[in-house]
């Protein structure tokens, strides 16, 4: 089937990791019959905010709208105070096509070292379903109270002349910054996640929350929880607090199965999932909206420190592109770059300095593409 895919390089790293998945996904292309993939190239990021102004508008964002899917680098640049691209590129992406589920595979593959001692892939091989447009993400807050400088200088010399203490004055400033949970929002992305537990045969749904805290919120997460949970009668649940569930992870990763997270938790143990799994160079996501357009990207950021050295390990964004064809309904090509994946991780020749190695971006991109143009 042909498929257009819109694709974001972005900033650091990006261009480099998506130009090796690109490859990928072409060998993947001339190997399968009938899969056409067309693609096409769009500067959103960093170098094009400092050239243009320009995030990403309203039109821009329904002219993505036209493809199937969105294949992404990184967005983020240290010339960018924290916040701009985040905000006006990536989330506004996620945000814009309602891609209500971050679906971070944590998987540790044969070959790749483990900083857990004694686990083994066997051990380390579990779906994180990440709610992706609600909780803390919503950008609804502010700050309030703010006093001029000169009032806290003036305070401080009162202190100080008055009480002989040189103590830093703070003002009444405050920030605010709210969570917002809907029914609906918890719901479908619980009920995902139990989807997703039933086509994996996978025999538990943990659900991740701070409820002893944030009543709230968290109270009507685990309501949406219990409610949904009804219509799996054959899938074991339990409930998991966040704090603890870090700590279990790491003693415990076979223990978990599918993993559904309110979007600030998910963000915190997918980055933990990532390491367990053999660090960032190797963690895939994809934020996707099951009617929608769905957007695929490797989790690790843009790296600067990284980019344009040819360094910068591709695989995560390889896999990225393999769970774009999955989503796109194109199970046995997503099986191919799996498997090629598995073999190049296995063999251990090639590996970037991620993984201990001495290899380029490219040649792993390479060595991947050809062993999928190998297969029969
Ligand atoms: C991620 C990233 C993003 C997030 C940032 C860059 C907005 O950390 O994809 O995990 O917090 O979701
Ligand atoms: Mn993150």
């Amino acid at each position: 089937m042909r498929h257009k895919v819109a694709v974001i390089p972005g900033d650091g790293v990006g261009p480099e990791v998506v130009r090796e998945g690109m490859k990928v996904l072409k060998a993947t292309m001339e190997t399968t019959n009938g899969l056409d993939l067309v693609f096409e190239e769009f500067p959103y990021g960093g170098e094009y905010y400092l050239k243009t102004g320009r995030l990403i508008s309203e039109d821009e964002l329904e002219e993505l709208s036209e493809f199937d899917a969105i294949y992404l680098g990184a967005v983020g640049d240290p010339r960018v105070p924290p916040g701009i691209l985040e905000k006006g590129v990536l989330l506004a992406i996620r945000f814009h096509f309602d891609q209500y589920v971050n679906l971070r595979p944590v998987k540790l593959y044969p070959g790749v070292p483990c900083p857990l001692k004694g686990k083994k892939p066997e051990d380390i091989d579990f779906y994180v379903v990440r709610e992706n447009t609600e909780d803390f993400y919503i950008d609804m807050g502010g700050r309030a109270g703010k006093r001029v400088e000169a009032e806290h200088q003036l305070k401080r010399e009162l202190y100080r002349t008055k009480f002989g203490l040189d103590i830093e004055v703070s003002g009444d400033e405050i920030a605010y910054q709210i969570g917002v949970m809907s029914r609906k929002g918890a719901e479908r992305v619980i009920k995902y996640a139990f989807e997703l537990a039933r086509a994996e045969n996978r025999k538990r749904v943990t659900a991740v929350d701070k409820a002893n805290v944030l009543t709230h919120i968290y109270g009507l997460w685990r309501e949406a929880f219990e409610e949904v949970a009804r219509g799996y009668p054959d899938i074991e649940t339990e409930f998991a607090f966040i704090d603890a569930i870090t700590m279990w992870i790491v003693k415990n990763p076979e223990w978990y199965e599918v993993v559904v997270t309110p979007n600030m938790f998910g963000d915190i143990i997918t980055d933990l999932g990532a390491m367990i799994q053999g660090g960032m160079g190797l963690a895939p996501g994809g934020n996707i909206n099951p009617g929608g357009v769905s957007m695929f990207e490797p989790i690790h950021g843009s790296a600067p420190k990284h980019a344009g050295k040819n360094v910068a390990n591709p695989i995560a964004s390889i896999l990225a592109g393999k769970m774009m064809l999955e989503e796109l309904g194109e199970r046995e090509a997503a099986a191919k770059i799996e498997k090629a994946v598995k073999e190049i991780l296995r063999e251990g020749k090639l590996r970037t300095y991620d993984l201990g190695g001495k290899s380029k971006t490219s040649e792993v991109g390479d060595a991947i593409a050809n062993k999928i143009r190998r297969m029969e």
